[in-house]
């Protein structure tokens, strides 16, 4: 399968790394169409020291390695082949997706390719899961959460679990990651499943 991935500028870089690593690895998924706002590209100097620009974009910065299956594009690129419907991917992963993001897809307002790709997969009935991250949540959040949901969207809050009793932060990445990898249906050995030894 092919997959977009949107990395925006809410708190949780680590999440994003680890789930291209991931997607990296699987044998079902052939190509990763990623793209990362401004603020996520400032959010993973901030958690990961990564210091990425569009123009001097690499794969081995985010993952410690090339790849051939992460295709990169520039944010404002709509001729890429994700911002339209008739290119066929099995959906989109936002992660972190800040409340901005999901603020400008929830009105249909696309400004840039994460909010374009995830406009896209909603109309087309593909999966769209929005790994979120913001607390307090305001009732326009809570709003724009359940209009993205009643539209097909995924609400996959960045919120792992104890009760596996993580032994690090590490754990508690892979915890939110696996739970993204299932939604996609796709095997993988990413954090501990509960009533699994
Ligand atoms: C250090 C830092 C941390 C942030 N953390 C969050 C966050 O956890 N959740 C969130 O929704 N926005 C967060 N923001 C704000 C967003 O980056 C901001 O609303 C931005 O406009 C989002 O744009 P984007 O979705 O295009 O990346 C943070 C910003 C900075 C600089």
């Amino acid at each position: 399968m092919e997959l977009s991935v949107g990395i925006s500028g809410a708190s949780g870089a680590p999440y994003s790394v680890r789930l291209l690593q991931a997607l990296d690895e699987l044998d079902d998924v052939k190509k990763v169409h990623l793209v990362i706002s401004s603020n996520g590209v400032t959010l993973l100097k901030q958690e990961m020291s990564i210091r990425l620009t569009a123009k001097s974009f690499k794969v081995s910065q985010l993952l410690g390695r090339n790849s051939s299956k992460i295709q990169f594009y520039d944010n404002m690129n709509f001729y890429s082949p994700i911002a339209s419907g008739s290119y066929p991917t099995a959906g989109m992963i936002v992660i972190p997706c800040s409340t901005g993001t999901m603020g400008a897809v929830a009105a249909g307002a696309s400004s840039n390719l994460i909010q374009r790709g995830a406009e896209v997969a909603l109309k087309e009935r593909r999966k769209l899961v929005l790994v979120i991250r913001e607390t307090p949540l305001s009732a326009i959040h809570l709003e724009n959460l359940l209009r993205l949901s009643n539209a097909g969207a995924v609400i996959l809050p960045a919120s792992p679990g104890f009760y596996h009793r993580p032994a690090g932060i590490p754990d508690l990445i892979d915890f939110v990651v696996g739970r993204v990898l299932d939604q996609f249906d796709l095997p993988h050995n990413v954090g501990k499943r509960w009533g699994k030894k």
